[in-house]
């Protein structure tokens, strides 16, 4: 078959919902992108190493908040969505799209051996005519010099024999206005043919479809909105830091300093970054970076000062002990919420790991009430959720609000003799027992 063949072939079956889309590696990101192509009419089949997560998805059962499980399961009995461990289908898919890990290695350097699997799996089978999409948030380059010469090993040539483009995903889990429909979409292929194909594809399940010139492009423009974020939440922690030492109410600051219309954008302090994008994306960014003989300077700094806020927090938590004439060493210090941000059950990089440990370590006890993280291993120990009202009877020396989960009932909880208040969940409350970051 010819090149033009091929892609006019692809765009066919996208146009009239024949394709077959693949999606390997069903989390936060692949299971949202599996149901939403399933919704508009594809047959969809999910690919995960986890077989549980295969079984549970092919059993209509949702393990992500944001997938609805009404919705997840319609789509399983349409016949739509199916899910499966065994790589040696994605033969038969038209479209491929990788939604993998890219965690950090503990020297802070990328760690793309998830990808570069998954992609092995997909060479093993590539079929010509296919079109591949990393959607994985990596560093500029990736694409073109890891993922190409992987499948064009196999004798197919990118953007003829197969297509292949870079498109990042944005969504933001627990976010109720924004996701995988109406978040628009970045495309980058490694060529005209694959922009093309990657666009026609996404622009059936997507709102807003925009191609950018090339694989680096699209790569950079993810790392660029997350650095932006680290970025300048690593600025108003600084000046969280710097308030505190004026007296000054930083939370009132930022409120009064967002009334600007324009120039100005508010990010808040808080306890510390966590989840699998802020606190991990622009190390990918720098690493690159490094490479070519550049320092990131801006993302190092706000590293460190983002890094350091787990220490902050407990630092206002001994002033708080402090106060009731009470040492860190053998009080009981109780954390409302856990996971790394409001109402998600998400605990990767949760800075409330690191506030557990950093208090542990100074001899305190703790426990903690999540209702979205029921179980927690922390320290090489596993604890419980304390239910609300158990804790709130419970007599602790010193509760933290660590996450402003929606659910929890904030007048209560000032109620309390003594509160460290991280995340400004307390914002309208007077009482000289209620320490704010
Ligand atoms: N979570 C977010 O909010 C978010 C937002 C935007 C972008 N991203 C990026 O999207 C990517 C995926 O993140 P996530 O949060 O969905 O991760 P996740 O850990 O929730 O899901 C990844 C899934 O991939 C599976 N997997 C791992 N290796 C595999 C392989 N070789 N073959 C098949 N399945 C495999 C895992 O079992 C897991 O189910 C990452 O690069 C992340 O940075 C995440």
């Amino acid at each position: 078959m010819s090149n033009s063949t091929h892609l006019d072939r692809l765009l066919d079956r996208i146009a009239a919902r024949t394709a077959r889309v693949g999606i390997i590696g069903l989390g936060y990101v692949g299971l949202p992108l599996a149901v939403e192509f399933a919704r508009q009419g594809f047959d969809v089949t999910g690919f995960d190493v986890d077989p549980s997560k295969a079984s549970m998805i092919n059993a209509g059962k949702s393990y992500i908040p944001d997938v609805p499980e009404a919705d997840l399961a319609a789509a399983v009995r349409a016949g739509k969505l199916t899910a499966t461990a065994d790589m040696t289908r994605l033969a038969g898919m038209d479209a491929i799209d990788i939604c993998v890990p890219t965690p950090l290695r503990k020297t802070k350097d990328p760690d793309l051996s998830y990808v570069v699997k998954a992609v092995e799996a997909v060479a093993a089978t590539l079929v010509a005519g296919q079109l591949v999409i990393l959607e994985s948030t990596t560093y500029p380059g990736t694409t073109d010099e890891v993922v190409q010469p992987m499948l064009e090993a196999k004798g197919l040539k990118a953007d003829s024999g197969f297509f292949l483009a870079f498109s990042p995903e944005r969504v933001d889990p627990g976010n109720a206005q924004f996701h995988t429909k109406n978040i628009p979409k970045i495309v980058g292929g490694v060529g005209k043919a694959s922009t093309r194909a990657a666009c026609a594809l996404y622009a059936t399940s997507v709102d807003h479809v925009v191609p950018v010139s090339s694989t680096r492009v699209a790569e950079m423009v993810k790392l660029l909105e997350n650095t932006f974020r680290a970025v300048n939440i690593g600025l108003v922690n600084e000046i969280a830091l710097m308030c505190h030492k004026m007296d000054i109410n930083v939370w009132e600051v930022i409120d009064a300093a967002k009334t600007k219309p324009f120039g100005f954008m508010a990010f808040y302090p808080g306890p510390g970054l966590g989840g699998h994008c802020i606190p991990i994306d622009p190390f990918y960014l720098s690493w690159k970076a490094r490479q070519s003989g550049f320092e990131a300077r801006f993302i190092e700094l706000a590293g460190q000062v983002n890094g350091a806020m787990p220490e902050y927090v407990v630092e206002r938590i001994t002033d708080a002990l402090n106060s009731v004439k009470k040492p860190v060493n053998g009080s009981r210090i109780h954390l409302f919420g856990v996971a790394y941000k409001r109402d998600v059950n998400d605990m990767r990089e949760s800075p409330a790991l690191d506030i557990m440990e950093l208090l542990a370590k100074r001899g305190a006890a703790i426990s903690y009430t999540d209702p979205y993280v029921p179980t927690l291993s922390h320290g090489g120990h596993t604890c419980q959720s304390l239910d609300f009202d158990k804790a709130l009877a419970a007599d602790f020396d010193c509760a933290v609000v660590a996450t402003d989960h929606a659910v929890f009932d904030y007048a209560a909880i000032s109620r309390l003799p003594l509160v460290v208040d991280t995340r400004n969940a307390l914002k309208d409350i007077a009482s000289s027992g209620i320490f704010r970051l």
